[in-house]
Formats: C-alpha cells, sequence, structure tokens
C-alpha cells in the first residue's frame, strides 16, 4: 500500500507526524506499506512550518508543492492544480489528509477524482457555523472520504446524522493528543518561561487567528482591549499569527497589544516552548480548535473566544469553556477560573491513535 500523507498548515504537522511514526514502525516489521509526504506550502515561513518539521522529527517533505498564501480560491485552486501533477505521477493507493484546512479539501478532491481512496484524519468535526471557511472543508471532505477517523464521539454522531455508512467510521483517537505526549518531557526541558521571565501559573496564554475575530478592527479592537484589562492580574504571553500582526499594524492597534500593558507579544513559537508554555500558565484564552484539545489534555482552564466549538468533547468532559467575545462574560468567566478543577481525558485519548489508523488501513486493503 503506497500512502500520500497531506500537510500544508501548522497545526497539520501535530496530525501527520505520529502518523508519519506509526507507518515506518509497520515497515520496519516487514509489512508491504510505502509513505510519501506531501506539504502543499500553504504554511511556509520558518516559525509556521520549518522549526515544527524539525522540533515533530518529521522527515523534510518528499514533493514542495510551494503553494504559499493567497484567496480561499487561489489557494484551493493552485493546490489542486500542482497536486493533481503529483497524482498522476506517483499513483498512490491511498491519500491521506487531516484536519480542515484549505490543502485538506484541495487534496481530497484531486485523488477522488482519480479514483484513488481518500482517508479523512479528525472526520466528523462541526462547529455548524458556514461563516468558517473551516467547517466547508470539514463537510466537504468528509462528504467525500472512503475512511473517516474520528477524535471524539460527537464526530461519529455527525457523520452518521449525515448518513455516512457506519462502515466508513473509525473512532480512534486524537493523533493531536498523539503528539502531545511523545512530546512532553521535551517540552518540559525548554527554557521558555525563563526567556520570558515567567514563572509557572503566573501568567496567561492568549492566541487569536480565527478570521472572524482578527479581521476587522472594531472586533480586533475589542479583543484587545480585553486581553489588556485580563493583565491587570496577570501578564499575557501573546505568540501572534501572521494574520494577526497584519492586522494588529494595519488597524493601528499596536497600544493595545504592548509591554507597556503587560502583554508579551511573540513570534509565533516553536513547538516544544508552545507546549511547556501552556501546561504551566494560569489558564489559555484562544479561539484556536487544537489548543482546545491540548489544554483538555494536560488539564488547563481554556476560556475559547468563539460562539461554538466543533470540540464539543472538550467541554463535556475536558476543561473547555465557550465564552464568545463579548469582554463582559470573559472577564467574568476569568474570575471564575478554577485551575484545581482537574478532568480525566477523554476516551482514546492515549497517545495510540495512529497505530490504530494504520492498522486499520492495513486490516481493510
Ligand atoms: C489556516 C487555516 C486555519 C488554521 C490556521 C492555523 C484555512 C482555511 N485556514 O489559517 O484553519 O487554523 O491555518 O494557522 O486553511 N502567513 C505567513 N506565513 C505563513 C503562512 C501564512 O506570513 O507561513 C500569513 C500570510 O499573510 C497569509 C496569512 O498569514 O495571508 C493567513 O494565512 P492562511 O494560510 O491564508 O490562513 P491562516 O489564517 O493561517
Amino acid at each position: 500500500m503506497h500512502i500520500i500523507n497531506i500537510v500544508g498548515a501548522r497545526p497539520n504537522f501535530m496530525k501527520i507526524a505520529p502518523i508519519v511514526r506509526a507507518i515506518e514502525e509497520r515497515k520496519s516489521q516487514g509489512i508491504d506499506i510505502k509513505q510519501t509526504l506531501v506539504h502543499t506550502g500553504q504554511h511556509y515561513s520558518p516559525e509556521m512550518s520549518d522549526i515544527l518539521f524539525t522540533q515533530l522529527g518529521l522527515p523534510e517533505p518528499d514533493i514542495n508543492l510551494n503553494i504559499g498564501s493567497g484567496s480561499h480560491g487561489q489557494q484551493t485552486g493552485r493546490i489542486m492544480e500542482e497536486f493533481e501533477k503529483i497524482l498522476f505521477d506517483i499513483k498512490p493507493d491511498v491519500v491521506l489528509v487531516v484536519g480542515d484546512v484549505n490543502s485538506t479539501i484541495a487534496c481530497a478532491i484531486d485523488a477522488k477524482k482519480l479514483g484513488i481512496k481518500v482517508v479523512h484524519v479528525e472526520a466528523g468535526l462541526r462547529s455548524h457555523d458556514m461563516d468558517m471557511p473551516e467547517e466547508i472543508n470539514r463537510i466537504l471532505t468528509d462528504s467525500i472520504s472512503d475512511f473517516l477517523f474520528t477524535t471524539e464521539k460527537s464526530g461519529t454522531d455527525n457523520l452518521i446524522k449525515e448518513g455516512h455508512s457506519s462502515d466508513k467510521i473509525h473512532f480512534v483517537g486524537n493523533v493531536m493528543i498523539d503528539s502531545l505526549i511523545s512530546n512532553l518531557e521535551k517540552a518540559d526541558k525548554t527554557t521558555i518561561l525563563s526567556e520570558l521571565g515567567l514563572s509557572e501559573k503566573n501568567y496567561v496564554l492568549a492566541t487569536l487567528h480565527r478570521p472572524s475575530n482578527v479581521d476587522t478592527a472594531k472586533q480586533l479592537e475589542k479583543l484587545g482591549s480585553c486581553l489588556t484589562e485580563l493583565a491587570k492580574d496577570k501578564t499575557i504571553v501573546f505568540p501572534a499569527h501572521p494574520r494577526t500582526v497584519a492586522n494588529i499594524e494595519s488597524f493601528g492597534l499596536g497600544h493595545l497589544f504592548s509591554k507597556t500593558n503587560n502583554i508579551i507579544i511573540t513570534k509565533p513559537l516553536p513547538y516544544h516552548e508552545f507546549i511547556c508554555l501552556i501546561k504551566n500558565s494560569h489558564a489559555v484564552v484562544t479561539d484556536s480548535g487544537g489548543i482546545q484539545e491540548e489544554t483538555t489534555y494536560l488539564g488547563v482552564p481554556c476560556l475559547t473566544l468563539r460562539e461554538n466549538t466543533e470540540r464539543p468533547v472538550t467541554i463535556t468532559e475536558g476543561t473547555n469553556i465557550l465564552i464568545g467575545t463579548d469582554p463582559d462574560r470573559i472577564l467574568e468567566e476569568y474570575k471564575r477560573i478554577d485551575s484545581s478543577d482537574n478532568k480525566q481525558a477523554p476516551a482514546l485519548w492515549d497517545g495510540k491513535a495512529a497505530k490504530r489508523i494504520i492498522d486499520t488501513l492495513l486490516s481493510v486493503q
């Protein structure tokens, strides 16, 4: 079996790394399985891509399509055009995509139209918010996938409700947590806390990058003011996504996200440093999807600045609180944070999801 694994944007790298390792493990046991790693180049800055490859122990991509940034149509279209050529050339048996970014849907469409099996890892998650580009990518990718690997029960339930055959759906756990577990020791060894002058539990980690939060001056200013309020209680560490940095600059909001307001703004951080910051924080304030899962696993309170989440298990079984973006609500929930309220990791978030995925694929080929 020849599998092409696709990565494109930052959160894909943590999801693919354990899958690449699981394939290598089976290969070393004499199983006839081959893999090719394709990077679409959706993310390309060293801090959004290269450093993560190094820290996650990912091999250099076999092929980089170097697509870069663009509008949704441009980016998706360019990936489709370039990836199709690779498929003509390599003729794999399987294309494996993860998550919900533009690279995910673009490569899935190419493969499906050429009669190649499509595997979607992290299938079935639904925010039920069609204004999110990721929700469109999720629904479309699932609709053409031959294997749907889910991370939580809601994913399986959503797929069944949408009419997918249960034969295609496999609840295997969470590959992002596989990566987290296998990198915790390295995260503990980083010096990021002392580099930033922080100590355990005396700071809040914040991230913002969703277009709905950062693409208009009004919303970004509202959230910036809110962080400034929280920073009166504890230092805020704010590793800023390139999209957010560009908008802070173009909207002239640099005065809000500033050291004088007790907000430490940094570049996007490497994986180990970031995990170390989550683990030792008083709380995390974010609009990211993956961070809701990482905080749940680590038992760190997470205030999610969104109206919905596609990862409800992080609320029902984890440490996540969905608070929307109303400043009063954010401040109120912040005051209520109880870090002793530790919960258990959701089912099958045990570091073995990638092995289950590869073994399932091998068992049905
Ligand atoms: C993408 C994903 C989003 C994911 C996020 C993680 C889609 C639709 N969105 O959003 O689901 O949560 O990645 O980061 O696929 N840029 C750089 N360097 C890079 C990449 C981007 O400077 O390496 C800048 C560019 O100015 C670009 C902007 O960031 O225009 C946004 O990048 P893009 O890939 O379009 O979307 P993200 O917001 O990163």
